[in-house]
């Protein structure tokens, strides 16, 4: 593939190579998207991500690299942040397709209706991968050439999760947990994205961040394996503020940082009110989120700030232009995340670069 040269104004008529969701999970990481050759305009201002610095608040969620040839090419678009898709300590297959199901959605979070889908994307879309993940000695090669392939100054932060059995203790959630997270830590990742709630999911991995206890003594074993590098938890959708405390007060001890939200979820029927992955629930992404994510950072900012705790907020949901980011920050996250809006325009990130450069 050729490595395409930006002209002056680097993104006008330029094709860039984005996610195919016509095509399987599979079919999709094999491709080579090529790092295109971009001046990213520089931010005023100093930044950091949990303490470390970087060159701008702007990441890319865990979900859409799922491996360092996606990860460099992101990179190279402006991104400074790179999360690695979720990664489980055992080789686990993608939910068959449709993985991206366009959606129309009522205002989420604050409605039961089903999201209802849609020929194409305008915005949302309904998620479903149920977490793939490679076979450990493979993820953590590629996170360990990765991380030495990726320029000094960007991040790389792993996001992983624990593959239980049945029969499994919490105990044994929270080993396999760190297990995950001290070999993305031996490959040389910067952060480590525990993923504490994942919509697609019916299993106590999928729903942590429900249940405070458990979710601390989890979160204590990963702040063992990762040592003092950045532990950021990645959470599910709170709308209430006795629940943001309880959360709050459980992770502060082990936890650099809140990431807010992994999705809401809803049922997705047809134009006809057929039910869509067999009546189970998905993740909604995209604009359609965009509200009530925001709602919920302003939330946890107000009860970190009540509390006095040390926990910073990354926000992701429905982010998709300088003027979601300028409000995320206000909100009281240090940094922004964004996965379906640079799916859809892998350009996005310079864009927005370009317009929080301006004054
Ligand atoms: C294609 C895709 C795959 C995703 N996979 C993961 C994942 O593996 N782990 C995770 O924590 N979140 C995953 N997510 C959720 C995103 O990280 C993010 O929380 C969510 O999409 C909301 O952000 P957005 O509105 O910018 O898409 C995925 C999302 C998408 C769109």
């Amino acid at each position: 593939m050729n490595t395409p040269r930006l002209p002056a104004d680097p993104l006008k008529g330029l094709s860039l190579p984005r996610y195919d969701r016509t095509q399987s999970f599979d079919w999709n990481c094999r491709r080579n998207p090529a790092p295109a050759r971009i001046e990213e305009p520089p931010l005023p201002g100093s930044w950091t991500y949990c303490g470390l610095p970087v060159h701008s608040p702007l990441g890319i969620a865990a979900g859409p690299l799922p491996n360092g040839r996606w990860i460099r090419y992101y990179a190279s678009l402006g991104f400074d942040v790179l999360t690695y898709k979720t990664v489980r300590s055992r080789p686990r297959t993608c939910y068959p397709m449709p993985n991206l199901q366009p959606v129309t959605v009522s205002p989420l979070g604050h409605s039961a209706a089903p999201a209802v889908s849609a020929p194409d994307m305008h915005g949302s879309w309904a998620v479903s991968f149920g977490m793939p993940s490679r076979h450990p000695d493979l993820w953590r090669a590629d996170v360990a050439t990765t991380r030495l392939a990726l320029p000094k100054h960007k991040l790389l932060s792993v996001s992983v999760v624990a593959t239980p059995s049945d029969d499994w203790t919490i105990e044994n959630l929270a080993e396999d947990f760190a297990r995950c997270a001290r070999w993305a830590v031996d490959g040389g990742a910067d952060c480590i994205e525990a993923n504490f709630s994942c919509p697609n999911v019916t299993s106590t991995d999928g729903q942590l961040y429900r249940s405070p206890e458990s979710a601390a003594q989890v979160a204590a074993g990963l702040r063992q394996a990762v040592g003092p590098k950045p532990l950021l938890i990645k959470i599910g959708h709170v709308d209430d503020e006795p629940s943001a405390r309880k959360l709050c007060q459980a992770l502060a001890p082990f936890a650099s940082a809140l990431v807010m939200v992994n999705c809401l979820s809803s049922r997705v029927v047809d134009q006809h009110q057929h039910p869509l992955f067999g009546g189970e629930p998905r993740g909604i992404a995209g604009e359609g989120i965009r509200d009530a994510v925001l709602t919920q950072v302003r939330l946890f900012a107000r009860v970190i700030q009540q509390l006095g705790l040390p926990l910073k907020l990354v926000s992701v949901g429905g982010i998709g232009s300088a003027k979601d980011v300028r409000c995320h920050l206000e909100a009281g996250a240090h940094a922004v995340q964004l996965a379906t809006a640079a799916m859809v325009d892998p350009g996005i990130g310079f864009r927005i670069r370009r317009s929080l450069a301006s004054p």
